[in-house]
């Protein structure tokens, strides 16, 4: 992430929430109901933001299962340390996801809200499934709405961001980097697709 991807985020945090009305609690809720995520499983919530998804997460996994939340923002971080920092298996680390090293390892990584920030997409999907996925584990790209709702809200915000594919074209070329990427839903509402590593 650069610095002026990280100002940008830090300028948004403030007013984040009450602009995010796209994840609402029946969106979100039917998002998470698509994935192959249980009760006891580690997951790793990379570019939380102010935390969006944790509630949901930590219910659905449990006390016997674990939540780690990473972002590079600190005004995000903060926010989402502030609302979710007290869950007891919830944890929140800055880090840079592309950059760093990332602890532990968990049966699925979200990528929610955040695929068209990543600067080396197939290198950090490839690191991400050798370093942090367990075996049969999965990387989830999801957004709770269609490409064009977030292509638009990049142009209005001069974001740095990557013009994010129609989730057909974007699983096909993530196959093409030899992973095996289905597209789990593709509407207004929820853009999800689910990667395993090709067996
Ligand atoms: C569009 S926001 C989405 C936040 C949250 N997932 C949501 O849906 O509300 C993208 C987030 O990813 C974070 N981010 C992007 N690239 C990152 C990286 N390489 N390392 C850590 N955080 C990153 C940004 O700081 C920002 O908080």
């Amino acid at each position: 992430m650069t610095q002026s991807e990280i100002d940008f985020f830090d300028n948004l945090a403030p007013t984040w929430d009450d602009n995010e009305i796209r994840s609402t609690p029946e969106r979100v809720r039917s998002i998470l109901s698509k994935l192959p995520i249980e009760e006891g499983m580690s997951v790793l919530d990379l570019g939380t933001g102010t935390g969006v998804l944790l509630p949901y997460l930590s219910s659905i996994v449990g006390e016997k299962g674990h939540v780690t939340g990473i972002d590079l923002s600190k005004g995000m971080l903060s926010i989402a340390q502030k609302k979710y920092g007290d869950l007891p298996n919830v944890d929140l680390l800055k880090l840079d996801f592309e950059q760093d090293m990332i602890p532990g390892i968990y049966d699925m990584v979200l990528l929610y809200s955040v695929y068209p920030h990543l600067h080396a997409p197939s290198d950090t999907l490839e690191w991400l499934f050798k370093m942090n996925v367990k075996p049969g584990g999965s990387i989830v790209i999801a957004f709770p709405s269609d490409e064009k709702f977030i292509n638009d809200i990049h142009h209005e915000r001069k974001s740095e961001s990557d013009h994010l594919l129609p989730a057909h074209r974007l699983a096909e070329v993530i196959s093409g980097w030899g992973f095996s990427a289905e597209v789990v839903a593709s509407s207004e509402e929820e853009y999800i697709i689910l990667i395993n590593r090709k067996q």
